[in-house]
C-alpha cells in the first residue's frame, strides 16, 4: 500500500472520530444540564436511629474481613462487610445475613424516587449495563414522562443509579467523546481506543510526511530555476497531433488544467482515479508509488499519472478516446479531432 493511500485511509478514520469528538463535545455543552440530569425525581435518604444496631461479638466475624461500614436499608441499620473473598452484609439489629426479596427491593427502589413504580422488576447481569462489579442488578421502571429507571444491587440493596432519557443521551455523548467503545472501559484518557486513535494519528502524520517527500522527489515544490522546469509541456492527441503547449505549474495536471479542465479527474489529483494518465514520448520521469500502484506494467512504456509529477516539460500524449472527448468538450478552441479516427 502506498504512503498516500495509507495516509488517506488513516486520515478518514481520524477525521471521523474528530467529528464525533467535536459534535459530542458541542452537544454536551449546548444541551441543558437539567435535561441530562436523571436525578429530578430522586429523594434524599434519611438515616434511622443507629442505636438499634447490635455490636458484633468477638469471633463472630469471618477471618478475612478487611473493613466494616455502617449503612441502613428500609430504615434498619446494616453492617457492610468488606472481605478478602468478596462482600457481604448483615442486618445490624439482628446480626442475620441480609437477604432481600423482590418486595424488599421494590420498597428500597420506591423510597429512592418521588414517582410511582410500575409492577415489573427485571434482573440483569451488571456487566451488561455498565456495572461490571455487580453480579445482579434489579431494574425498576418509574411512571414518568422521561422513562426513568431505578437500578439496585440485588444482593446488597444499594441504589446504583437513576437513569432516564436525558442520562441515556449523556452516556451516549460521553461514550462518543471519550471513545468509550469497549464494554467496561470506563471514562478515562487511557482507554485502548484512545491509544489506538493516538497511534492512527501518528501514522497519519508519518504517512503524510512520506507522501510529501515522494511528491518532492517527483518534482513538486521545486523552484522554477532548472532547465526542465521552465520548458513548456507539449500535449498531443492519441494520433500525435499537437493540442497545445503549456507553461510550467506545480504539477503536470495543474499545468494542463490551469486555464480550465482539459484532463479529466475524479480524485482531484489524489492519485487514485487514474484518469489523468499520460504517455511520455521521451524521458519519462521516475515513476512514483502511485504510478506503479495505478498503472502497473504500463509505467515501463512511459505512462505516468499527471497529478503525481511536478512540471518536467517535454512531450506527452493522451492515452484514450475518453480523454480526447473530454478535451474537445472542455477546450473547443483547441484543434478539432478527426472523428473518423
Ligand atoms: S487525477 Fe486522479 S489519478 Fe491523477
Amino acid at each position: 500500500m502506498s504512503a498516500l493511500k495509507l495516509h488517506r485511509i488513516v486520515a478518514a478514520v481520524c477525521a471521523l472520530q474528530m467529528l464525533l469528538w467535536l459534535g459530542s463535545g458541542l452537544a454536551l455543552s449546548l444541551i441543558s444540564e437539567d435535561y441530562l440530569d436523571s436525578g429530578a425525581f430522586r429523594t434524599e435518604r434519611t438515616a434511622p436511629n443507629s442505636d438499634a444496631a447490635k455490636p458484633i461479638p468477638p469471633g463472630a466475624l469471618p477471618g478475612d474481613v478487611l473493613e466494616i461500614k455502617m449503612d441502613y436499608l428500609l430504615e434498619r441499620p446494616v453492617y457492610r462487610l468488606k472481605l478478602a473473598s468478596g462482600n457481604s452484609s448483615l442486618w445490624a439489629d439482628t446480626l442475620s445475613p441480609l437477604v432481600l426479596s423482590d418486595d424488599a427491593l421494590k420498597q428500597i427502589a420506591a423510597a429512592s424516587i418521588s414517582a410511582p413504580l410500575t409492577d415489573t422488576i427485571d434482573y440483569v447481569a451488571g456487566d451488561s449495563i455498565g456495572f461490571p462489579d455487580i453480579a445482579r442488578v434489579a431494574l425498576f421502571k418509574a411512571q414518568t414522562a422521561r422513562d426513568t429507571r431505578v437500578l439496585l444491587d440485588a444482593d446488597s440493596g444499594a441504589v446504583l443509579a437513576h437513569k432516564d432519557q436525558g442520562s441515556d443521551l449523556k452516556e451516549l455523548l460521553l461514550m462518543l467523546h471519550f471513545m468509550d467503545y469497549a464494554p467496561g472501559n470506563g471514562i478515562g484518557f487511557n482507554a485502548w481506543p484512545i491509544r489506538l486513535f493516538a497511534l492512527l494519528t501518528l501514522m497519519m502524520v508519518l504517512s503524510g510526511l512520506v507522501s510529501l517527500y515522494q511528491k518532492w522527489q517527483a518534482g513538486y515544490f521545486r523552484l522554477s530555476s532548472g532547465k526542465s522546469a521552465t520548458t513548456d509541456l507539449i500535449v498531443e492527441d492519441c494520433q500525435g497531433r499537437e493540442l497545445g503547449r503549456f507553461a510550467p505549474r506545480a504539477s503536470l495536471l495543474d499545468t494542463i488544467n490551469a486555464d480550465g479542465d482539459k484532463l479529466p479527474t475524479h480524485c482531484g489529483g489524489g492519485g487514485s482515479c487514474g484518469m489523468c494518465a499520460l504517455m511520455f514520448i521521451e524521458n519519462p520521469p521516475t515513476p512514483t508509488a502511485a504510478d506503479i500502484d495505478k498503472l502497473g506494467q504500463r509505467v515501463e512504456a512511459g505512462m505516468r499519472l499527471a497529478c503525481q509529477h511536478g512540471h518536467c516539460g517535454g512531450r506527452v500524449r493522451l492515452i484514450s478516446k475518453g480523454q480526447e472527448r473530454f478535451w474537445q468538450k472542455h477546450a473547443p478552441s483547441e484543434p478539432a479531432f478527426d472523428k473518423n479516427v
